[in-house]
């Protein structure tokens, strides 16, 4: 879908986007069956290096981000201490390495002035001795004590931003939700690398990077001291040091030279696979793979692609670690080892030339070595695997930008409605020339569509499917905006209202309205969370939507969950298997004693769910002791998956509810309802065709007509 998507943008070119197929601008790259563009960055100015300059600006621009990010776990509760206590351990930790190198070099002083002289200084030996053993305690407990402050530390940053990010999202409205660049976005925030949240992971690398560079000071400032009376051993250090320097940065290239960049891929196989996979993975694709027999067609289809597409199948970003390994072999990587050897050639022609210092030398090359090695493999391990620090703080910068995503529906300002008794008789709504193309979608689903509904009406919308029926009651509640043209509500402009008070006016019930991963009364209340708390309210619109008699019946009633968000946890053996002593795995006995379900989803019918979205719009039109604040109910074929009789009893129920409030239903169906309402709009292709009350509409004998008196004939 994405990739047909994409493919229809490079057909039609619209000013200002990425135009993939752009040669100047864009440079294509296969890897796999991916392919990769990246924007030549034609606009800066053509110094070498002046696109790694702008990686590197990309750490200033996000930096005030960083630092309200610092600001905010500083503020977490605890998070003083502990953050304080991680940095003094984490500083600690990384001046053992001198300090274990200084008693190194002491000892290797002590090994030349015994071959010299033929003694040992025994004080000295044992307080080196001493002072070794002690460093590799010291460092042992420094880890323990790091691992007990991480785990708490990085938990207290998770639930800060978990929190964080939810309210960012909460707050989205449906076009922007919907729109592919805020979804990347929002994925982005929630699955950081490595399962930790970003924040702790930026925290993580800026300390890795700081304490990297005290471990180096420290050991080179050790190293410089300890050397410093031999001639050669400054020259060696820094030899041993900048090879390992060298290294670090020839190894750290990525396949992307430029910050802009999309990958996409055009191969039928690998997109089929994908659906196929989730055709086999996904739950509710099951009832249809069981019954059409389909398990072996799928499985050689998904072997058959497999084998067409080979090694190019894969991930995007395991692709292009590969292909970045892969490609690797540049002058830099073919120096890097001779470089390793320098040292010791220097040493070696240094020693030809003066034999007197070969055995202080020696000692000391040893001592060198083995510094560099541990040096250069600690900053190994740090950037080795893990993002540049450019991209970390990018991420940072991308989490906090969550919450500046501006909502495509703007915000109105005055309030609404002027005075609650208005309500009691109902809204009017006009829709003048409105026409509305869903985001991104080539046909309009509404086309210059204009209509009066009267303060108090009862309007029924009729039509086929895909007539723009739903699109109208989605328009009302400002879900999405029109395209052009008009609504007025109670004669004002829309647009000019507050959206939370209009949407409190508004009783909705979607047709492809949703449950909530929370208990049965919890959708329920959901309708009106003022009073979410009213056990008694809910069972009342429970009864009012005619869904109390099932939920009684549910061994947990209204504590019920429709879907267990959670999942449980078992061990790996597969119940029914035998272990080594012939033991069945049964998990009964656990299950039982934890009280957990042996299964998770409720079961319920797709009529038992609608009555339940119908009792959560019920919800809310009930009043506390104040007036409801509801002034217009919308009813998306409210009947759809309900018999004969719960749909005239649903009815009924409506209509007492209603009382004289504006009422707004859409139907596929002609029958009953339409005989009893003020105002019919008869939809098709987009637009009304045709308006009046049922007897206006049959007496002009146009469409209406013609299906009303098919449709009655099938039931009469
Ligand atoms: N979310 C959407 N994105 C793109 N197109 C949509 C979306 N929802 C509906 N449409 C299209 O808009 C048209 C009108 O849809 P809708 O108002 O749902 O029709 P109805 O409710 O009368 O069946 C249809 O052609 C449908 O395909
Ligand atoms: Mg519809």
């Amino acid at each position: 879908m994405i990739a047909t998507r994409i493919r229809g943008r490079r057909t039609k070119r619209r000013p200002g986007t990425f135009d993939p197929n752009d040669a100047h601008r864009v440079k294509h790259t296969r890897i796999g069956v991916w392919d990769l563009y990246q924007e030549h960055q034609t606009d800066l100015p053509p110094i070498p290096g002046s696109s790694r300059l702008e990686t590197y600006a990309q750490i200033i621009q996000s930096m005030p981000y960083v630092i309200r990010m610092l600001k905010d776990i500083l503020s977490i509760r605890r998070c003083w201490v502990l953050l304080s206590a991680f940095l003094v351990v984490e500083v600690l930790n990384s001046l053992v390495p001198a300090v274990s190198l200084w008693y190194s070099g002491q000892l290797l002083r002590l090994v030349e002035t015994a071959i010299e002289t033929r003694t040992v200084d025994t004080t000295v030996l044992i307080h080196v001795a001493a002072g070794r053993i002690a460093c590799t305690i010291a460092s042992r407990i420094l880890q323990y004590a790091k691992s007990r402050i991480t785990f708490p530390l990085n938990m207290s940053i998770k639930q800060f931003y978990a929190g964080h990010i939810f309210r960012s999202m909460a707050r989205l409205d449906v076009p922007t939700f919907e729109d592919s660049i805020t979804q990347r976005q929002l994925q982005s925030a929630w699955t950081a690398p490595w399962g930790s949240s970003v924040a702790w992971a930026t925290v993580q690398m800026a300390t890795g990077i700081v304490m990297t560079v005290i471990r180096l000071v420290s050991q080179l400032s050790v190293l410089f001291a300890v050397l410093r009376e031999q001639q050669d051993g400054p020259l060696l250090a820094v030899l041993s040091f900048s090879q390992s320097l060298f290294t670090w940065y020839s190894a750290r290239k990525s396949v992307f030279d430029s910050l802009v960049w999309a990958a996409t891929t055009t191969n039928e196989d690998y997109i089929r696979m994908q659906g196929l996979k989730h055709l086999v993975n996904d739950p509710p694709h099951r009832k249809e793979l069981v019954a059409g027999n389909l398990d072996e067609y799928v499985t050689t289809q998904f072997c058959e692609a497999s084998q067409r597409v080979g090694d190019d199948a894969g991930d995007f970003h395991e692709l292009s670690r590969a292909h970045s390994i892969k490609d690797s072999l540049s002058i830099a990587s073919i120096l890097r080892e001779p470089l390793r050897e320098l040292p010791q050639i220097v040493f070696t022609l240094r020693a030809v030339q003066k034999p007197m210092t070969i055995p202080l030398s020696l000692a000391s090359l040893t001592l060198i070595n083995q510094t560099a090695t541990s040096f250069s493999s600690t900053l190994f391990a740090l950037f080795g695997e893990s993002f540049s620090l450019g991209e970390q703080f990018a991420e940072v910068r991308k989490l906090y930008e969550i919450e500046n995503v501006p909502n495509k529906v703007v915000d109105g300002k005055e309030p609404f409605p002027e005075n609650q008794q208005s309500l009691r008789s109902g809204i009017s709504v006009e829709f003048k020339n409105v026409s509305f193309q869903y985001p991104g979608a080539e046909k309009y689903a509404l086309q210059n569509v204009s209509f009066k509904i009267e303060a108090g009406q009862l309007c029924v919308i009729v039509g086929g499917n895909g007539s723009g029926k739903s699109t109208i009651l989605k328009l009302i509640s400002r879900i999405y905006d029109p395209t052009e043209g008009t609504i007025l509500i109670d004669n004002r402009d829309i647009k000019t209202l507050k959206l939370a008070d209009l949407r409190s006016t508004l009783s909705i019930l979607f047709q492809d309205y949703t449950h909530f991963p929370l208990s049965i009364s919890e959708n329920i209340a959901l309708g009106n969370p003022a009073l979410a708390h009213d056990a008694d309210k809910v069972r009342e619109a429970a009864r009012l939507g005619g869904a109390d008699a099932f939920i009684d019946k549910l061994p947990e009633g209204f504590d019920t969950y429709l879907d267990r968000p959670v999942r449980d946890y078992y061990s790996d053996l597969p119940e029914g298997t035998k272990t080594l002593f012939g033991r069945t795995v049964n998990y009964s006995h656990v299950r039982g004693a934890g009280g957990l379900s042996g299964s998770e989803a409720s079961g319920l019918s797709g009529g038992q769910m609608q009555r339940l979205a119908v009792s959560r719009t019920f919800m809310r039109s009930l009043s506390s002791e104040t007036e409801s604040s509801v002034g217009m109910l919308l009813f998306d074929e409210p009947s759809a998956s309900l018999d004969p009789t719960a749909e005239h009893d649903l009815f009924e129920r409506l209509r007492k509810l209603r009382g004289s409030k504006t009422m707004i239903f859409s139907s596929h169906r002609f029958g009953n309802l339409t005989r009893h309402a003020d105002l019919i709009l008869y939809m098709d292709d987009s637009a009304v065709q045709e308006e009046g009350t049922h007897d206006d509409l049959l007496k002009r004998g146009g469409e209406y007509a013609r299906i009303w008196n098919l449709q009655a004939k099938a039931f009469i």
